[in-house]
């Protein structure tokens, strides 16, 4: 074990900015003190630029979360202006945007902070050239824009080592010090080694209060809930262990297939691509320990110490713990859809999982002994994030069995997407002169409860990046425990030939998955 848990100099984030936490956000009308600065994506004429890190931006200045100092530079090898980009980003932002349209007051405040600086990562000269291009843009705005750096890799994940030197060297040369933050996108790494290779570099240049590393999982709304919902009530945590919950279901299951991602989720596969870091965020949220406050170390110490807690799986407990699966064509929602073999630019013979099922266990005090199921696939037959806490059934029952034929254990579902809610199901007695027991659910409904609108992922990790909180951003130690489990599953998969189980695309995934499960447990949903 390479950390010493518990505070320590990195315990928290200790930046002037960073007063409120995450938990803690400000009161309508209060915003936290940011500093002027300039965000640099690295990548701008990407899919994650257009689709994701525009908008969010975009919003975020229009709800007047950004100081009034800040610039963009998109960095991109295509032969750009400064007004191409306006342009392509202002359509971006308006497909975004859906029936709400653009606001010209707002995109024109916008519009004017965003540059463009074509550049290659494995050109040198792009990092002289992007100083020289930050002095220039700053020059231009009252604050200083140029002290306070963001850069975000939204590259090719191929390209990150070079970009880390890059700017690591630019970090350590310049004189206007303010402070230098790099957020680096998923994949971070494609194996346990690629990883820990990657914190390496990183480390080198970069001292990790300076580094996120993005999962936007963890920027979802739902998602932040789960840590309210166990640490803002006192009536769960007393039940939230061993001795009252039969197992724990985790579910990320989607109804698009690859796309025009094909080239990508080949090396990836759905075990690389959503385990490593959605679910086992998901997870270790579900999991952890009561952290003894809401500051990013003491967060993340608590996740770390779950992820290091699952037994992995090897060659000879793999086949009866995991299950993997490809979808073959199919119907969803009302359409007829191609199998994963005959997407494009996937090999007709691939063998990459876009399924997958594990059977975990923490071995801790508080949860030996009861299973973690997780699955996420591809091409199902809905689309649905959610956790479902299912509890040991009542001791004793007084009734006569005709009376409960339908009663199932009581279970808690916290749904992330797209429903959003907490339901717990209970058993209750069907009105009448009989006894007979049915269950019934208590519903919290997010839109019903509330009135605020819910930032999308993004937003609210730039914002945090910005004010410099790394509580929602995974650490060095967290991404080397779940790539420790992520890897020797897949490996252990080769050596113990586990069958690859094809599904057809719009059901509940292979059959296989239920062999996971011990006796009276089922699937939550299928
Ligand atoms: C991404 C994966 O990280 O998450 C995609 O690469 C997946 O394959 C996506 O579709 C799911 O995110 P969301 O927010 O739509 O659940």
């Amino acid at each position: 074990m390479r950390r010493v848990f518990g505070p320590g100099p990195r315990d928290g984030n200790r930046h002037d900015e960073v007063g409120l936490m995450p938990m803690n956000q400000p009161r309508d009308g209060e915003r936290r003190h940011l500093q002027p600065f300039t965000m640099v994506i690295f990548g701008a004429s990407g899919d994650l630029t257009e689709r994701k890190l525009m908008p969010a931006l975009y919003h975020l200045s229009a709800l007047g979360h950004l100081p009034v100092d800040f610039a963009v530079i998109g960095v991109a090898r295509r032969d750009w202006t400064d007004d191409y980009l306006r342009e392509k980003m202002r359509q971006a932002i308006e497909q975004a945007a859906g029936p709400d349209g653009i606001d010209e007051k707002v995109w024109a405040d916008f519009a004017r902070r965003l540059y463009y600086l074509r550049g290659d990562a494995t050109d040198e000269s792009t990092f002289a050239r992007l100083e020289e291009a930050i002095a220039r843009i700053s020059a231009g705005f009252p604050g200083e824009i140029g002290k306070n750096r963001l850069y975000y890799l939204a590259t090719l994940p191929s390209l990150y080592p070079k970009l880390i030197q890059g700017l690591g060297r630019l970090e350590r040369a310049r004189s206007n010090k303010g402070w230098g933050r790099i957020i680096v996108e998923k994949p971070f790494g494609s194996d346990l080694e690629s990883a820990i290779e990657l914190n390496r570099l990183l480390a080198r240049y970069f001292d990790e209060s300076q580094v996120f590393r993005i999962d936007h999982y963890l920027g979802k709304e739902t998602v932040q809930n789960i840590l309210v919902f166990r640490f803002a009530n006192g009536i769960f945590e007393p039940i939230w262990n061993r001795n009252y919950i039969d197992n724990v279901q985790i579910t990320v299951s989607e109804t698009v297939g690859v796309g025009h991602r094909g080239a990508y989720y080949e090396e990836a596969g759905a075990l690389r691509d959503m385990v490593q870091n959605h679910l086992l965020q998901l997870l270790a949220l579900v999991a952890m320990e009561p952290p003894h406050s809401f500051n990013a170390d003491a967060v993340r110490n608590e996740k770390v110490k779950v992820l290091a807690s699952i037994p992995v799986p090897d060659v000879t407990t793999v086949a009866h713990t995991t299950v993997r699966g490809q979808y073959t064509a199919g119907v969803v929602d009302g359409k007829p859809v191609p199998g994963y073999l005959e997407e494009p630019n996937v090999s007709p013979d691939s063998k990459t999982e876009t399924y997958v099922a594990l059977r975990l266990g923490i071995d801790n005090w508080r949860w030996a002994g009861v299973p973690f199921y997780i699955q996420t696939g591809k091409r199902l037959a809905s689309r649905s994030s959610r956790i479902t806490i299912y509890f040991k059934r009542a001791p004793h029952l007084l009734f006569q069995p005709f009376s409960v034929p339908d009663l199932q254990p009581n279970s808690l579902i916290l749904d992330i997407q797209p429903e959003q809610g907490v339901t717990l199901s209970i058993g209750a007695k069907v009105p009448g002169p009989q006894v007979r027991i049915r269950n019934v659910d208590m519903e919290f409904v997010y839109e019903r409860s509330f009135t605020e609108r819910s930032p999308e992922a993004y937003e609210y990790l730039l914002l945090e990046a910005i004010a410099g909180d790394t509580t929602m951003f995974t650490r060095d130690d967290e991404i080397e425990a779940a790539w420790r489990l992520v890897t020797a599953i897949r490996r252990a998969w080769d050596e113990a030939g586990v069958p690859l189980h094809p599904y057809p695309a719009g059901s509940t995934g292979p059959e296989a998955k239920h062999a996971l499960l011990s006796e009276g447990q089922a699937w939550c949903g299928g």
